[in-house]
């Protein structure tokens, strides 16, 4: 048996800091980084044999615990009947519909009548997707999506919000939230100025801001693209009515709303942010990753077919990848869709407010200044006195008081995501047992975070 010690040092002479992506180095929390041989449910097992609650989930995927039987069998026998082919399979159609006929939201009128503060927006369309492309990972989708909208308008520039993280394409990069943030990187080397120059990033939540950048460039914006509720500066809930107010001013422009849901798709629930948003907006390009796949490496853009028709092999906007559509990422996504039914999502929602409640309320008794921060099941837990509406907010917390909070979790035999900027993933499979093991490591962590002192 070797040591997580002895497997990172291996690891470094073998890979850039020992790792396939950087928050996995544990940097930013100052520990020994994990290396897990096994998962199931629930729980993660490192090499020296110990078992922890994991509340990761493989960064969104693992939605119904790891290895979940009907997952792992339809992997199996997709694997029996071959690997892949590069050619097309009935199963990637059959994942295609499912995704297009989950991503829906009741009639508006429906909605107004139910929700007082809501006027029905007339021509708002309740089934944004009729077509998907399936690719491989959140990146590939997003690069994709953006390249559609420009291909789509003829215009080159996009606007993103600071904090908010869609992949490590080129120009999605600024101001990226999430990893970067953990390393306190402003950006990355090796994205040529031109190309940063193509996107425009403005504060989020913020709606001057985007009127602002629209009455200066307006007639040269392709898109803007938003995390349907961002999950990687920390949990940061849009604010009431924001997505709709950006569809409509990207599209007084003749702009697209590229909605993000790589993370909240079909985890906040069956048809995702887009299907819980308070105030009903039409997004033009939706991607989906993580869920999607159920753990393989399968992400996707949807949208109306007379944009996503604009692809290759029918338009003129090129897009392709050898493992697109792969069998096994499929059988997996099919599976994982399949088994998050209304109990599943009710499942992760109650065992997620439980842990949510129990973190703050520890916080709280060992006197943490600190704010609960939900979209849905989503939810994190930052260091500030009041709740962070935009990156700048975020990052003024007291983050010094997660690695030690981490730590301690960590030592009991939690594994927590290793940075505060970063949401907590509870899966359908964190039962009673699962969750009490979290409660009852949470005061010596939340201690643990009111004795932190900065660096
Ligand atoms: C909102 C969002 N978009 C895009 C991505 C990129 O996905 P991937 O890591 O699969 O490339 C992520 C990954 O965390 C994400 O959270």
């Amino acid at each position: 048996m070797t040591t997580n010690a002895q497997e990172f040092d291996r690891a470094r002479g073998a890979m850039p800091g020992g790792v396939n992506s950087p928050v996995r180095a544990f940097g930013s929390v100052a520990e020994t980084p994990r290396f897990f041989v096994s998962a199931s449910g629930p729980y993660v097992t490192d090499v020296e044999g110990r078992e922890y609650v994991d509340l990761v989930g493989s960064w969104g995927p693992a939605i119904l615990g790891h290895a979940h039987p009907a997952v792992v069998t339809a992997v199996q026998d997709a694997a029996a009947r071959g690997l892949g082919f590069g050619a097309s399979t009935p199963g990637e159609t059959e994942l295609a519909e499912l995704i297009a006929a989950r991503v829906t939201r009741p009639p508006l009128v429906e909605r107004a009548r139910n929700e007082r503060d809501e006027t029905p927006r007339a021509g708002l369309e309740t089934h944004p997707v009729e077509r998907v492309r399936l690719v491989s990972t959140g990146t590939e989708a997003t690069m994709t999506a953006i390249r559609l909208a420009r291909g789509a308008t003829g215009r080159d520039l996009v606007v993103k919000f600071a904090g908010h993280y869609h992949g490590h394409s080129d120009g999605l990069l600024a101001e990226a939230g999430s990893g970067v943030a953990t390393l306190a990187m402003p950006g990355s080397a090796g994205v040529p100025a031109a190309i940063a120059a193509q996107t425009l990033v403005i504060p989020y939540n913020d709606l001057d801001a985007v009127r602002e950048v629209f009455a200066a460039r307006g007639d040269e914006i392709a898109a803007v693209i938003v995390e349907a509720a961002p999950a990687n500066m920390g949990i940061v809930p849009p604010a009431h009515g924001f997505n709709a107010a950006l569809a409509d001013i990207a599209h007084a422009h003749g702009a697209l709303l590229i909605l993000d849901e790589v993370l909240t798709g079909f985890r906040v629930g069956p048809a995702g942010w887009y299907g819980i948003d308070p105030v009903p907006f039409a997004p033009d390009l939706i991607t989906f990753g993580k869920v999607v796949g159920g753990g393989l490496p399968l992400a996707a853009i949807g949208g109306p077919a007379a944009l996503m028709e604009l692809l290759a092999p029918l338009g003129p906007v090129y897009q392709a990848g050898t493992l697109s559509g792969n069998p096994l990422a499929v059988a997996a996504g099919r599976a994982t869709l399949d088994h998050l039914d209304a109990a599943a999502y009710e499942r992760i929602d109650t065992a997620a407010a439980t842990v949510a409640e129990a973190t703050t309320a520890a916080l709280h008794e060992a006197g943490v200044t600190h704010v609960l921060q939900r979209s849905g099941n989503l939810f994190s837990i930052q260091f500030a006195a009041e709740p962070p509406i935009d990156y700048d907010t975020v990052k003024a917390q007291e983050a010094f008081r997660y690695p030690p909070f981490f730590r301690a979790m960590l030592a009991q035999g939690v594994s927590l995501p290793p940075s505060v900027f970063e949401a907590w993933f509870v899966s359908a499979s964190h039962d009673d047992t699962a969750v009490s093991r979290i409660v009852d490591a949470l005061p010596a962590a939340a201690r643990a975070a009111a004795e932190a002192t900065p660096d």
